[in-house]
């Protein structure tokens, strides 16, 4: 495959759409019943899901994962009020694929991200990793688990401890996981940095005398020392500069195929997910809208949410006429999301149905998946 190229399809709030004007039957909506009807057969859906065997093919399988902050408490500390960051979120990764989650921002990925990790405690659902539930895992068990998942986060300048050299910052880790004898972890660890592009004089010295690529580089490594199984990469390359975030990208997929890793790849740059991803899900307020095989997703994005970030991306070909489709509106709060289908304040689409009736999240094609009405109704 070509080298990344970056370019600059970076996901921005947008303006002005062409409004769609469409006359509908009067329908009278009682949005308590629904909602209480909508909740009852979620739950017996999650239940039934949660009592099914896991894929034995899968690295990791998510089911009806929830997280909630609250955000409000009274007095006595009893919760008035939470944010759902993620909301009822299944998907299945497998091992050597990379799963690309897009979305604005505030649309819940790094929270997901977190929670699968087990950085903050889950509200419901299943998380499954390496054929073992890890929901509820003991904290006494999470030190081998933490091993196998690794994160590599957005801003390499805070995430390293200053007053570690690099051989030191590379070391710790192999020697708390025990992953080669004493005698040949400073081998070890200088081979890790070659592969990962750092030379071999950087052992002796510290973060700050490095760029943010270069940091970055020593974050993977980092990441990489304990031979993880899944690395969930939470934007990491949205803080450096673009001429070496293709760098980095090019590393990671070298990485990848050199060491047969999986990864969970977080990013609202679109050309950065469309070149490293083998599936992409995603992401609004909270909830997958969409998920599918990357080609599915770029050629035949079905949500019109998906649409509207993919139209956004610039095409080089001046013969191809975009259709572009344009976002309106701000995005409504995680803490009070809009009824019935999330996106019905910004969608142009959007009918009175939209409003009141949220719609399933449904198998449209081959692993493709997607909650719009349109799309139930042109299945009939
Ligand atoms: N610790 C927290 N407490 C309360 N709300 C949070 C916390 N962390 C994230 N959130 C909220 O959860 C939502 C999702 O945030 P986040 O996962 O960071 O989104 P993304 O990574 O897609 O930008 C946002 O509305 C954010 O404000
Ligand atoms: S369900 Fe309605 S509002 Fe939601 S994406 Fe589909 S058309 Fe738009
Ligand atoms: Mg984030």
């Amino acid at each position: 495959m070509a080298d990344y190229v970056e370019n600059d399809s970076v996901l921005e709030p947008t303006e002005v759409s062409e409004p769609t004007e469409v006359s509908e039957p009067v329908v009278e909506y009682d949005d308590a019943a629904i909602e209480a009807e909508y909740r009852a057969r979620k739950k017996a859906q999650a239940e039934y899901d949660f009592a099914q065997p896991y894929d034995p093919e899968a690295l990791l399988e998510v089911r009806h994962l929830r997280k909630a902050f609250p955000i409000k408490k009274s007095l006595f500390g009893k919760v008035q009020q939470e944010l759902i960051a993620v909301d009822d979120v299944s998907f299945k990764l497998y091992p050597g694929e990379t799963l690309g989650i897009v979305g604005e921002s505030g649309c819940g990925k790094t929270t997901m991200g977190r929670t699968i990790l087990k950085l903050h405690p889950s509200n419901g659902g299943q998380i499954i990793f390496n054929g073992q539930d890890i929901t509820n895992v003991k904290s006494s068990k999470m030190r081998e688990l933490r091993r196998q998942m690794q994160i590599i986060f957005q801003d390499p300048y805070s995430s390293l401890p200053p007053r570690s050299t690099v051989g030191g910052i590379l070391s710790e880790p192999v020697e708390v996981h025990k992953i080669v004898p004493a005698g040949e972890r400073k081998d070890y660890v200088l081979d890790l940095m070659d592969k990962c592009g750092l030379r071999d004089y950087y052992y002796e010295r510290y973060p700050h005398e490095f760029s943010g690529g270069q940091r970055q580089r020593i974050c993977i490594a980092r990441a990489l020392s304990v031979n993880p199984k899944l690395v969930i990469c939470d934007e990491p390359v949205s803080a450096l500069d673009v001429s070496i975030q293709a760098q980095i990208i090019n590393l990671l997929k070298d990485l990848q195929r050199n060491m047969g890793l999986t990864y969970l790849f977080i990013s609202h740059d679109l050309s950065v997910v469309k070149y490293i991803s083998d599936k992409i899900g995603v992401m609004y307020l909270g909830a997958m809208v969409e998920f599918g095989k990357k080609d599915d997703i770029f050629e035949n994005p079905l949500h019109p949410y998906t649409r509207a970030l993919f139209s956004a991306i610039p095409n080089p070909n001046p013969d191809i006429k975009m259709n572009r489709m344009v976002l309106t509106g701000d995005i409504p709060s995680p803490a009070n999301p809009p009824k019935g289908c999330r996106f019905h304040t910004r969608c142009p689409y959007a009918k009175e149905i939209c409003k009141h009736i949220p719609p399933e999240y449904k198998e449209y094609g081959d692993g493709h998946f997607a909650a719009c009405h349109l799309l139930e109704e042109q299945e009939g």
